[in-house]
């Protein structure tokens, strides 16, 4: 049998697109801590400029070693360590934790400027 039960991003060969598959992630399940409100950790995840910014602990994303980038190490940490990721909600599938590895192996692309920019969601003031 061919392809069964393969989801969107299970599938181990593609190239990883930030647009649809990373951006969405982190918006949905990281920004909502790690923007320029909350910088959770003092780690804000809403830009490239912000989020490959080397910390005291290392660098949040080493492009091509998945191993050294803490973005992606935080969400293989067991839940009762201090830095497992997401801090707080369920955790992240173990599809979209290969994700992040894939993309990271793949050079971690991240767009610059509008494209690579990630709203917080925040409370909806009504703007259209
Ligand atoms: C509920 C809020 C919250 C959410 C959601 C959250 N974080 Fe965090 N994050 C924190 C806090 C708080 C820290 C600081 C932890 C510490 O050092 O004690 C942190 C720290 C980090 C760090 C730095 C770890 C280090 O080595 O210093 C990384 C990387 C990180 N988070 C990634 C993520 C990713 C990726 C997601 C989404 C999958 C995520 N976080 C979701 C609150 C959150």
């Amino acid at each position: 049998m061919l392809g069964v039960a393969c989801s969107k991003s299970g599938d181990a060969s593609g190239k990883v697109d930030f647009a649809t598959q990373i951006k969405p992630l982190l918006q949905d399940r990281c920004v909502t801590c790690h923007n320029d409100e909350t910088f959770a950790g003092g780690l804000i995840l809403q830009s490239k400029v912000t989020a490959f910014v080397e910390r005291p602990s290392g660098k949040p994303i080493v492009p091509g070693d998945p191993a050294k980038s803490s973005l992606y190490v935080s969400l293989t940490l067991l839940d009762s360590e201090r830095k497992a990721m997401p801090a707080m909600g369920h955790r992240i599938s173990d599809a979209e934790v290969a994700l992040i590895k894939r993309w990271i192996e793949q050079g971690a692309v991240w767009p610059e400027g509008e494209a690579g920019m990630i709203p917080a969601k925040k409370i909806h003031k009504g703007e259209s």
